[in-house]
């Protein structure tokens, strides 16, 4: 298919999503929700103290005036029991003065506050989860002022692989609904990774499934999400911080593009950018690569001392732009060469981000040619966005040298 009329069905696409919207979503972020979650750098390690010292620093690095905007507490913030009204409690120990008065603390810093919970018995991390207390647990946050709710589905811990999907749906729809009475500013943020439609691997191995997960399945698995309200949704399990693994996640969200427009966005998982031993150009290619695929920019390093060559990753607005293009279109593959991949998002104003991808363990000169990557014009104006450079008019093709597990990302304008 030509990529123009690739853009003109996204294009209806996003008019009839924005036609469909409900009052749920109207006010929520349109483009990918950013932020910070505390799971990926800190685990069970988390506190009040940890939580201001972080506010502290995104506050010091100014990433509110780049879009990032939610600080998310995640598992393990909890007592071991529930309270005697079924309230969760906050852990005396980690946050003796509750959950509120760190919302206070990080709005101050230009912040919103959000939190973690799950519909079954257990959370992941065996605390206890909002399963038949959805309404209450639904108030507590909203009460508290938390803007946004990681809710997680965590079968083995409550003994309930192989749920039945409606039941997945349901438990989903209860806790959106209790949320949208309280607030329907507050960011629903879904973590079911694929259980309900048996293509996360335990439940597929419960089922006794063993056939290759095709993209249909893939696409099946998420198409509820949305109809519960949720503005994200995880499309693979855990990320961590070693390349292979997040390679791993940029191949599943193959074939998930359409799911993906204003309100709605495929999570591939928080970023790992600063996190362990990922190179600069990693970090470079995790970043990159997130942005293409709209995915909401969850950072999870340690914010309280950023290093000048995270932060520079972090905080690149022309790559921000691309993430938060008000499309909200994820890029696809549309040539892999083996180890060299090309992607192409179009954006809202007509122009296309470009990124190529080197998986291998060399430096490899790559040709990026207009008509392998389905662009129908001679002719593009390219700029080199990590370089921060204007390429002039480029006919035809050309050629870059691209490092080892590294990319090269360009936002490329039709020339007259
Ligand atoms: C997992 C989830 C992680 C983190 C963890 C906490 O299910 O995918 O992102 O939230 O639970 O226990």
């Amino acid at each position: 298919m030509k990529i123009t009329m690739i853009v003109f069905a996204i294009l209806v696409s996003c008019i009839s999503v924005r036609a469909d919207e409900s009052d749920y979503q109207s006010n929520i972020s349109k483009t990918p929700p950013m932020g910070w979650n505390s799971w990926n750098r800190f685990k069970r390690e988390i506190s009040a103290e940890v939580i201001r010292d972080i506010a502290d620093g995104a506050a010091r690095y100014r990433l509110n005036e780049v879009g990032y905007k939610y600080l998310v507490i995640d598992d393990c913030w909890q007592a071991p029991d529930l309270g005697s009204d079924g309230e969760l409690v906050a852990d005396p120990e980690k946050f003796p003065n509750g959950i509120a008065p760190l919302v206070e603390y990080v709005q101050e810093r230009g912040f919103e506050l959000g939190i973690y919970a799950c519909p079954n018995k257990l959370t992941c991390a065996g605390f206890p989860g909002s399963l038949g207390y959805e309404e209450t647990h639904a108030q507590q946050f909203a009460d508290w002022g938390c803007m946004f709710l990681k809710y997680d589905f965590c079968p083995t811990r409550s003994g309930e692989i192989g749920l039945e999907y409606d039941e997945v749906v349901r438990r989903y729809r209860v806790m959106s609904d209790a949320l949208h009475d309280q607030d329907p500013n507050i960011v629903y943020a879904i973590c079911e990774k694929g259980h309900a439609g048996l293509i996360n691997r335990r439940s597929r191995e419960h089922a006794g499934i063993t056939t290759p997960i095709t993209i249909e399945e893939r696409l099946d698995a998420y198409a509820w999400c949305t109809d519960v309200h949720g503005v994200m949704w995880r499309t693979t399990g855990d990320i961590s911080a070693k390349w292979d693994k997040i390679m791993s996640i940029v191949d599943e969200q193959e074939g998930l593009a359409e799911l993906s427009g204003p309100n709605s966005f495929n999570d591939p998982d928080m970023l790992e950018v600063g996190n362990g031993n990922l190179s600069e150009a990693e970090n470079r290619a995790h970043f990159s690569l997130w942005c293409m695929l709209s995915a909401p920019l969850i950072l999870g390093n340690d914010l309280r001392e950023i290093p000048q060559e995270v932060l520079t990753v972090i905080t690149h607005e022309e790559l921000i732009a691309l993430d938060q293009d008000l499309m909200c279109r994820q890029a696809e593959k549309v040539l892999d060469e083996g180890d060299i991949e090309y992607f192409v998002k179009p954006l809202a104003n007509g122009d296309f981000a470009v990124c190529v991808l080197n998986r291998t363990e060399q430096s490899q000169e790559v040709v990026i040619d207009w008509n392998e990557l389905g662009l129908d014009r001679d002719a593009y104006a390219v700029r080199d966005l990590w370089a921060r450079t204007e390429l002039g008019s480029i006919n035809g093709q050309f050629t870059r040298t691209i490092e080892s597990h590294d990319v090269f990302v360009a936002r490329i304008r039709e020339t007259k």
